[in-house]
């Protein structure tokens, strides 16, 4: 099977990682900027097809109500550190920091 350059040969496998496919320049310009404006509609999150999250209903709505809840109880929220100090977990398959120091 080939996939871009690369073969993959009977026996290998191949790991997709949605988290790269969201940020594919041919479909979302600056994808590594947020943007919760972004027409976002193609995105690969919740994965694709057959096997798409079952729980995606209850996950939007979690992440409505935790960070409207968040930034109506604590206004001002604000990085504690100058960004540069944020530690990013490195190849993660969930993407995320490691410490996110926060004020109010
Ligand atoms: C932001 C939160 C979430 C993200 C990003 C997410 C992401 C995903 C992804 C990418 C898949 C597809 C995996 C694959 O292709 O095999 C998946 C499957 C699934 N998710 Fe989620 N998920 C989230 C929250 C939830 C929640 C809250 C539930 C349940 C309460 C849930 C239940 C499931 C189930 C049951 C499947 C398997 C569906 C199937 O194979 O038919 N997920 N999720």
């Amino acid at each position: 099977m080939q996939i871009g350059d690369r073969t993959i040969r009977a026996g290998e496998g191949a790991v997709c990682m949605l988290s790269t496919a969201n940020r594919d320049g041919s479909v979302f310009p600056w994808g590594d900027q947020l943007d919760v404006e972004r027409d976002a509609r193609r995105h690969l999150a919740f994965g694709f097809g057959v096997r798409q999250c079952l729980g995606q209903p209850l996950a939007r709505l979690e992440l409505q109500i935790a960070l409207e809840t968040l930034l109506r109880r604590l206004p001002g929220l604000r990085l504690a550190v100058p960004f540069g100090q944020i530690r990013f977990r490195p190849n993660a398959v969930v993407y995320g920091v490691e410490t996110l120091p926060i004020a109010w």
